[in-house]
């Protein structure tokens, strides 16, 4: 693999290589020095056109780590402000000799494009997909695989540990580009996974086209067990009901219509998860949250700094493991 576009086509095998490196790397990362020569002389760059707090800061750590130079850039502040396309944008960055360009875009498909052009013009760069639009967030969805799985076996994390563990996805899925990733790596991993939401962000037309897609993915990955996978709600209870984990999602106002907004109080009430609600669940149940969270929203303020059941920012520290190794994977050559 060149580039890192989609988890939608990964294999299992891809998945336990992105975990078992990302836990070497989490050893490196517990030393005194936390540095590895790997990727010394390589030029990693940060083009993100859309904001960000975690996944920028955690690939740019990374890089350092792996004694990558980095560069980044934010199109605000960029030659894009006086007219500059995207993809010359990417070929000045080229031109600087970049070896891995990890992109960030609020429309769906730009990593793509970058991708494309890079492979049309021959060069050995990879392209990372740092978010795109509502489409996905790979590195978000596996360093939540890393962070569930680490919880489980810390010495060997792997996907398999989460066959038939059921799993709840639960808000704004209509938005949600690491919904999409996380449901990708969930149902390669024999995963039970409950996506609960209001109708308005989870309609049935949206909802039948994950159903349909997910279920050709498990088929091709379960041949011999056609045991549904994916299950929707439009109540949050059935969902929460003996659930191992909850992945709760940010309700993203920015690419809402006004009339997709649910009232926060009443949303809060009806799909928050609070310290009374995760009682449906298993006793030993965590949540996560990929960030930013607004508080009180999807999460009460109380649950979301209790250590016994959030695994916030644990998702974070995980991050920069995770990304280290999808750099070092693509940057060495073995992805
Ligand atoms: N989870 C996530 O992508 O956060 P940022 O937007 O801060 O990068």
């Amino acid at each position: 693999r060149h580039h890192v576009l989609s988890l939608a086509d990964f294999t299992a095998a891809e998945y336990n290589t992105v975990l078992q490196t990302a836990a070497s790397f989490q050893e490196v990362l517990s030393r005194r020095t936390k540095k590895v020569p790997t990727l010394q002389g390589q030029v990693v760059a940060n083009l993100f056109f859309e904001s960000s707090t975690r996944t920028r800061s955690s690939f740019e750590l990374a890089a350092k780590r792996l004694s990558a130079d980095t560069l980044n850039f934010a199109a605000a502040s960029s030659s894009m402000t006086k007219g500059e396309t995207i993809l010359d944008t990417a070929k000045t960055y080229l031109a600087m000799g970049t070896d891995i360009m990890v992109v960030r875009h609020r429309e769906a498909g730009v990593p793509n494009a970058i991708a494309a052009e890079m492979d049309r013009l021959g060069v050995k760069v990879s392209v990372l997909n740092a978010g795109d639009g509502q489409h996905e967030h790979p590195s978000q969805a596996l360093l939540d695989l890393f962070t569930i799985t680490t919880l489980i076996d810390p010495a060997s994390p792997r996907l398999e540990l989460l066959k038939g563990k059921k799993i709840a996805i639960v808000g704004d899925i209509l938005h949600s580009r690491v919904a999409r990733s996380n449901i990708w790596s969930l149902i390669a991993s024999g995963a039970e996974v409950h996506l609960a939401a209001p109708p308005t962000l989870l309609p049935k037309l949206f909802a039948e086209y994950i159903c349909e897609e997910s279920e050709v993915r498990s088929q091709e990955l379960f041949s011999d067990s056609p045991t549904p996978q994916l299950f929707l709600h439009w109540q949050l209870e059935p969902a929460l009901e003996n659930a191992d984990f909850v992945m709760t999602l940010r309700l993203q106002k920015e690419r809402m219509t006004a009339h997709l907004l649910p009232s926060l109080r009443e949303y809060h009430q009806l799909f928050g998860i609070t310290s009374t609600k995760v009682q449906l669940c298993k006793p030993n149940v965590k949540v996560l949250h990929p960030g930013p969270v607004n508080r009180g929203v999807e999460i009460s303020s109380e649950l979301m700094d209790d250590p016994e059941f959030s695994l916030i920012q644990s998702q974070v520290t995980s991050g920069v493991a995770v990304r280290m190794a999808l750099l070092y994977l693509l940057g060495s050559g073995k992805a």
